[in-house]
């Protein structure tokens, strides 16, 4: 039997712990700037979740804000990797918790904020891990979601996640601004606040990170070649596949 889901997110991101810890698009970028002034504006100095935490750049942004964070992820390796950093960087208010974001092991509203980055587009189950991240947080808690946006325009769309499925066999949607207003709506959010700016993606690390094979990189080289001109233009696909997608951000109310 092929592995499932669950087993092919673990074998793609527990290989690469570390170089998600090193990589320059998950250590920086305005969307760490606008989620530190996000979470400082609201004065709160509560319990924070980073769901989906990756090698932990989203809770060590958001660590000094917060008076307890807890870094939840399904890949043991990559808590391994965010236990250690959080000690080097003084952090001994910050856990980790191996879980899924569709079944938290959290109570009711435990949480002030809850905050994720370029993870949701891995999820199994949007609706029901939305439907979690609001359970898990205080009424009027703040929910903040980063991620790459998918495209309104069906053609564009369907050309941006066919780069991603072939770079990321775990890729499972990268969401339109409609379709996350519909689903924040639809898990009871409110006040739901969204801005978006352009992030260029560097083919060579992009493959890179991902250990994305020999043959799949040749299966995304020949869809940008063959991509017709407005998919060139929308994602300004470079002459070495580099391209640039849109990242967006929501914050809106529990
Ligand atoms: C690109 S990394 C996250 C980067 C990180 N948040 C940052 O700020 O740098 C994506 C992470 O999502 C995690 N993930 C995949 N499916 C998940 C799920 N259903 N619930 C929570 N996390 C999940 C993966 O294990 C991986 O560590």
């Amino acid at each position: 039997m092929k592995p499932g889901h669950s087993e092919t997110i673990q074998a793609q991101f527990d290989a690469q712990a570390q170089a998600y810890l090193q990589s320059a698009v998950h250590a920086a970028g305005p969307d760490l700037r606008h989620a530190r002034e996000l979470v400082a504006a609201c004065a709160m100095k509560g319990e924070l979740l980073d769901a989906g935490c990756g090698a932990g750049h989203l809770s060590f942004t958001l660590a000094p804000l917060a008076a307890r964070v807890t870094a939840l992820d399904p890949s043991p390796n990559m808590l391994a990797t965010v236990a250690e950093a959080a000690v080097q960087r003084g952090y001994a208010h910050l856990r980790t918790v191996q879980a899924q974001s569709e079944s938290m092991p959290f109570n009711d509203g435990h949480f002030d904020i809850v905050a994720s980055r370029y993870s949701a587009h891995h999820w199994r189950d949007l609706p029901a891990a939305l439907k979690e991240m609001r359970r898990v947080l205080k009424p009027g808690g703040r929910m903040l979601m980063i991620d790459i946006e998918g495209c309104e325009d069906a053609l564009v769309d369907t050309h941006l996640q066919t780069m991603e499925v072939l770079r990321d066999r775990s890729h499972v949607r990268d969401r339109s601004p409609s379709e996350w207003e519909r689903l924040l709506l639809q898990a009871g959010f409110t006040d739901i606040e969204h801005r978006s700016w352009p992030t260029r993606l560097e083919f060579n690390s992009w493959v890179e990170r991902m250990r994305t094979s020999g043959e799949r990189v040749a299966m995304l080289r020949t869809l940008q070649r063959e991509a017709p001109e407005e998919i060139r233009k929308a994602l300004a696909i470079e002459s070495d596949g580099s391209f640039t997608a849109t990242t967006g951000l929501w914050w809106a109310r529990a």
